[in-house]
């Protein structure tokens, strides 16, 4: 991403992993092109709004009939940084932890968890699809000789913040939170907070929308 994308907006940030979901959908099941127009009904968007969205990145021209998907998502997968590789660890080995270290997914877009990290010494020593659970004291360590760019926490909420903290002092740029808190870091570290209650509480919310 050049320096002037750095002013993309929030909500267009949020929308290009969605365009991305769908545009490798597509590419997967052979569509070759794609309008504007046709590619905003299938995502629910307006079709002026995939236009703006795309001029935030230099707009990938559509030539004659639409936009080349293939092209196209291979852009915006560049523009997502997926076509990088990216070392993770995980904070908190228990049942979140486990299933995210189990999930091969991530591995496939070039997300790879190098070891889950948990105070446990039950869990300490087993390892998860052959990825170990190390003592959370050996942190620092790992952090000195393994390069991670991404750390998730799923510890309890008590210890994420602490934890988060710890892990910046060593070098760590980017949180990936999952306890049920919004966790602080400086601005040149960047955290997403994952509470995956709040989408049910909107489909709560929506379920009863006559606001009793
Ligand atoms: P869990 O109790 O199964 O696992 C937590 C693990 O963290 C335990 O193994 C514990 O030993 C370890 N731990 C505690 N303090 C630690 C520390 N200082 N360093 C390293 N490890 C430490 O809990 P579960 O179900 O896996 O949930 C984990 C967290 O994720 C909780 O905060 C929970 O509220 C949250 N959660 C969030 C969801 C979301 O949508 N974001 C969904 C489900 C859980």
């Amino acid at each position: 991403m050049s320096k002037e994308n750095k002013r993309v907006s929030e909500a267009v940030i949020r929308r290009m992993p969605k365009y991305y979901r769908y545009l490798k959908e597509m590419k997967a099941s052979g569509i070759k092109r794609i309008s504007s127009r046709e590619l905003s009904k299938k995502m629910g968007l307006t079709a002026s709004q995939i236009r703006q969205d795309f001029n935030c990145f230099g707009g990938f021209g559509q030539q004659g009939y639409g936009y080349n998907v293939e092209e196209l998502c291979d852009e915006i997968q560049k523009i997502l940084g997926l076509h990088k590789e990216y070392n993770m660890i995980v904070i908190g080995a228990g049942n979140l932890g486990q299933a995210l270290a189990n999930y091969s997914g991530f591995e496939q877009e070039g997300f790879n968890i190098k070891a889950l990290f948990d105070i446990n010494p039950r869990l300490v020593g087993i390892s998860i699809r052959g990825i170990p659970i190390l003592d959370i004291d050996h942190i620092e360590g790992f952090l000195s000789q393994c390069e991670v760019h991404i750390a998730a926490i799923c510890t309890p909420k008590k210890t994420a913040q602490e934890m988060v903290d710890r892990l910046i002092e060593c070098g760590v740029k980017a949180i990936w939170n999952f306890a049920p808190i919004d966790v602080n870091a400086p601005d040149d570290v960047v955290v997403e907070n994952v509470h995956l209650s709040d989408t049910l509480y909107t489909i709560s919310l929506r379920m009863n929308e006559d606001y009793n």
